[in-house]
């Protein structure tokens, strides 16, 4: 299946994508990840990309667009890809839309996560991701780890992101209505989205994604 997954920061696009994934044997593919790999690693584009995620605001497209293409070029995607955090944007849509088209492939499903704005909060205040790998997340309150401040998957440190805090995650959920919001309308267009609410325990929404995944409306 091919999967795009959108919702505000915040929303466990993250969390469900890694179940998801499993589930559906297709790679997970974030670009906040991707990019916190390249500021990790110290790259020109992990350089470039910080300079944008630490004010909360979207990293230029020209830039996105030609990491996220290049990601779904990787021989892995054969089964599908599940797309986390891209598009961003319509400019991203129809660039992502182009580069389907011109392989004869389509999306199956874009994946609505709905949560309220207070409960985005509170789970951005509590977040906790691993040094190591980004994907790794946990939660103080709601899933915390094993040992307090490391990794259950790999030992590694775990820290607060940079963008977590109030005044960026502000900024983040302004980026997120008026630039993100609109690619559902475009997506509903094409009958694509499917809703469901976020709210209640991890595996509760995972099961609730995975149904509304099987249904053809
Ligand atoms: P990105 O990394 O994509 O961040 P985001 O969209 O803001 O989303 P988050 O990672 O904050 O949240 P999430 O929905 O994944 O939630 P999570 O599962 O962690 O992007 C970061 C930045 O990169 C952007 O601001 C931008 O600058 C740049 N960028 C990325 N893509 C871009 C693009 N396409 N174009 C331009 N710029 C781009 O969950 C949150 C917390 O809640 C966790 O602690 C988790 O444990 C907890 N939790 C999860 N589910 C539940 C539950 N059901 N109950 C209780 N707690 C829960
Ligand atoms: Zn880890």
């Amino acid at each position: 299946m091919r999967i795009v997954l959108v919702g505000p920061p915040g929303a466990g696009k993250g969390t469900q994508a890694q179940f998801l994934a499993k589930e559906l044997a297709i790679p997970h593919i974030s670009t906040g990840d991707l990019f916190r790999a390249n500021i990790s690693q110290g790259t020109a584009l992990g350089k470039e990309a910080q300079s944008y995620m630490k004010q909360g605001l979207l990293v230029p497209d020209s830039v996105t667009i030609a990491m996220a293409k290049d990601r779904l070029q990787k021989p892995d995607t054969g089964n599908g890809f599940l797309l986390d955090g891209f598009p961003r944007n319509l400019h991203q849509a129809e660039a992502l839309d182009e580069f389907l088209r011109e392989q004869n492939i389509g999306l199956d499903a874009v994946l609505d996560l709905e949560v309220p704005e207070d409960e985005v909060v509170k789970r951005i205040a509590g977040r906790r991701i691993c040094r190591n790998d980004s994907s790794h997340v946990f939660h103080v309150v709601y899933g915390p780890p094993k040992a307090e401040g490391v990794c259950d998957v790999c030992g590694g440190e775990l820290y607060q992101r940079e963008d977590d805090n109030e005044q960026i995650v502000r900024r983040r959920l302004e980026e997120y209505h008026n630039q993100t919001e609109p690619i559902i309308g475009y997506y509903k267009n094409q009958g694509l989205v499917k809703t469901i609410s976020a709210l209640g325990k991890v595996d509760e929404v995972t099961e609730r994604a995975l149904d509304a995944l099987k249904s053809r409306t």
